[in-house]
């Protein structure tokens, strides 16, 4: 099987995209200093784009979760593989993903986070499917792109740990040699 990758989103509407948000976010927090979390590894070609266009003071940290657990999905449970290195009191915290498709991850997580005392915690994902949610609880504060139902690679995001460095996103394609 031969695999090529159909551009769904180009490398320039991708960072044209990526400055508005970094304005809005820049405004939004005005007069204060935004902590950014990068959930790896996905996230983390969005964060440092993001992270250079946006003006007030801005410190990072990482973390790296695993969704797992038995039978049916919904019994699902975060693991979390790398913690924070720093405490979250005080701060004015946004979660930054790459995608959000069932809204599962997310969910836990902001449970996790919200008992570690942030001033504030907002939500900003690169990604969003829409209509892939099954967390109704999930609010998402910045979106870069709502996206069909489609398995997508590049900024960051990854089939089978590869593509993650291509700087648009894009479709896996398939074809017989
Ligand atoms: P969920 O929102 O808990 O279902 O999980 C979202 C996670 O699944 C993301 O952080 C990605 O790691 C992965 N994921 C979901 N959709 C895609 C995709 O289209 N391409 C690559 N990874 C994806
Ligand atoms: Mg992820």
């Amino acid at each position: 099987m031969k695999e090529t990758v159909r551009v769904l989103l180009s490398e320039e509407e991708v960072d044209q995209k990526i400055s508005e948000l970094g304005e809005q976010i820049s405004k939004d927090y005005e007069g204060r200093s935004v902590h950014l979390i990068c959930i790896l590894k996905g996230g983390v070609c969005f964060m440092c784009e993001l992270a250079k266009r946006i003006t007030v003071p801005v410190s990072f940290d990482f973390m790296s979760v695993s969704s797992y657990g038995s039978g049916t999905e919904s019994s699902r449970i975060v693991k979390i593989l790398k913690d924070l290195d720093d405490p979250l009191e005080g701060k004015d915290v946004i979660i930054v993903e790459d995608i959000i498709d069932s809204g599962r991850t997310l969910s836990h997580l902001l449970k996790i986070l919200e008992n570690r005392k942030p001033n504030s915690i907002k939500l900003c994902t690169l990604l969003d499917k829409p209509a892939r949610r099954t967390v109704k609880d999930v609010v998402v504060d910045y979106t870069a792109f709502n996206i069909p139902d489609e398995f997508v690679v590049g900024y960051g995001l990854d089939y089978d740990q590869r593509y993650r460095n291509l700087p648009y996103i894009g479709v896996v394609e398939f074809h017989e040699e």
